[in-house]
């Protein structure tokens, strides 16, 4: 007895020793984020880690205590101070959302928690479901269309693409695999195409050359008349087209394949419809522009992606599939210790049966309090506003004889390069990778590049709820400034 006593008494948790002290440093770190938010536009964009930074990473593994406050004041020091950028008004690169503090504050809620969203009879597990819900409601699918939350774009583009082919597989794939396959499967899907979709292709087991690129016309979007030539050529040829892949919303340009078209076109050759729309779906809740994915509610499945134009911290991402029989087909399996229960915790949906996480984070959590505190409207009309920024920054551009457009602005994202008048394409693309590394050194902004009808660019992409006119503004005399010093002669590569 006394034995086990002495073994109980020396039971450790993770919990602290004072939880006054813990309460205090608590409410540090939060005045701290609220300063570190509130003040972001006084900051560089990004900033390079000088050495003794990077070299705090190779610190071995712990293995004795430190002070909680010491372990904070080394993140603060070490990790808060170089961010990637991409919560600050000017950061433009690549394709991100800029996060929000009320979604923050859901995460970090969500983690007090720690409720697991693998599923089972408890809040989160509803409040997963209804943040799906909201989702089929923005996109216009029926009620009766299920989905799974998801790490993001990537991963609800495979859960999308996965049921594709199970559908159209003719076969039992989950017990018989590819090989059993009657006829090899084409996708179809624009040159344009996210590479996730090559890394789903390849993940599936059906390869890199099932998926077929087909050619778009000048404004990047996929040519129909190519496409429907490809199925026939297809078929004839003994493969099995099964499914396309509409864009709305590609990352180069921004450009928006004509869903209506693509639905239509689908329904005639019995494919599967299915839209990657982790950059446009949800112009659907934007007044001013929701004609651009008109469509897109036919679809059998839609990937979106709340950490895109929702604005949530990473990550999370949406898949929803219409036919949630076929959904739930594709991913249930239910072993002897996840069996459901009449009452008690297990009575619940299990929502790992909707995809390929057993545990899952709730993520549901940092979405659905931001859409709560500001309405799905206020959200709307922040795309309208980056989609009206998109433009107006095209505007600038046309209006400045050093610089020219690439491709005219679609939606918010804008392709454009200093001209370099007289120099080759490959001084051009120095010349313009030299501003865009000037910009994100200097803090000024931070762009991304790219190659667009085989011209090297620049390219911004105003996703970004704290973008300003005058941050456009800047970026202009900006551009133009360092690419006139950079061009002076013997400056340019
Ligand atoms: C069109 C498109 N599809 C898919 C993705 C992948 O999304 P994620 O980065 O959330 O995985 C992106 C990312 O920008 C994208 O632009």
């Amino acid at each position: 007895m006394d034995a086990m006593l002495k073994t109980a008494g020396a039971e450790e948790t993770l919990d602290p020793v004072d939880w006054a002290e813990v309460q205090a440093l608590s409410h540090r770190v939060v005045d701290d984020a609220v300063d570190y938010l509130r003040d972001v536009r006084e900051r560089p964009v990004w900033q390079d880690m000088p050495a003794e930074v990077k070299a705090f990473f190779a610190e071995p593994l712990p293995r004795s205590p430190h002070p909680l406050a010491q372990v904070y004041d080394e993140v603060a020091r070490n990790v808060m101070a170089y961010p990637m950028g991409n919560i600050h008004p000017r950061f433009w690169s690549w394709y991100m959302g800029s996060s929000n503090f009320t979604g923050a504050l859901g995460d970090f809620l969500a983690a007090i928690q720690g409720s697991n969203l693998g599923g089972g009879n408890h809040a989160a597990a509803l409040m997963d479901s209804q943040v799906v819900d909201w989702c089929k409601q923005m996109m216009g699918f029926p009620q009766s269309a299920s989905g799974t939350l998801v790490s993001g774009g990537s991963m609800a583009n495979i859960i999308g693409l996965t049921v594709a082919r199970n559908v159209k597989a003719g076969i039992d794939v989950r017990e018989h695999g590819v090989a059993a396959i009657a006829k090899p499967l084409r996708f179809y899907g624009s040159d344009q195409l996210h590479s996730c979709h090559r890394k789903a292709m390849e993940a599936l087991g059906l390869g890199n050359q099932a998926l077929r690129r087909i050619p778009t016309d000048a404004g990047l979007r996929i040519d129909i008349d190519a496409l429907r030539a490809a199925i026939a050529e297809d078929r004839k040829a003994g493969f099995q087209p099964a499914c396309v892949i509409g864009t709305a919303g590609t990352v180069n340009t921004g450009a928006i394949d004509d869903l209506q078209a693509l639905a239509s076109l689908a329904a005639q050759e019995n494919l599967w419809f299915h839209v990657d729309g982790c950059i446009g779906a949800l112009i659907a809740i934007a007044p001013e522009n929701s004609y651009r994915v008109a469509g897109i509610e036919r679809a059998h499945s839609i990937a979106l992606d709340p950490h895109k134009w929702l604005h949530a911290p990473f990550e999370v991402g949406c898949a929803l599939i219409r036919d949630a029989s076929a959904h739930r087909s594709t991913f249930a399996v239910t072993p002897e210790y996840l069996e459901s229960t009449p009452r008690g915790l297990a009575s619940g949906q299990w929502l790992h049966d909707f995809g390929l996480q057993t545990s899952r984070g709730f993520r549901a959590l940092k979405v659905w309090m931001a859409l709560r505190e500001h309405g799905i409207e206020k959200f709307g009309r922040l795309i309208d506003q980056n989609i009206a920024q998109g433009h107006t920054l095209g505007r600038l551009i046309e209006a400045e004889p050093l610089l020219e457009l690439i491709a005219p602005p679609n939606i918010n994202i804008v392709c454009f390069r200093y001209r370099g008048d007289g120099l080759t394409g490959e001084q051009q693309k120095a010349l313009n990778t030299e501003i865009m590394l000037r910009l994100q050194e200097e803090g000024t902004a931070a762009l991304s590049d790219t190659t667009v009808h085989g011209r090297h660019c620049l390219r911004v992409a105003i996703n970004n709820h704290r973008t300003r006119r005058e941050d456009l503004d800047l970026l202009v005399r900006e551009t133009v400034r360092l690419g006139r010093e950079i061009s002076r002669p013997g400056v340019a590569g």
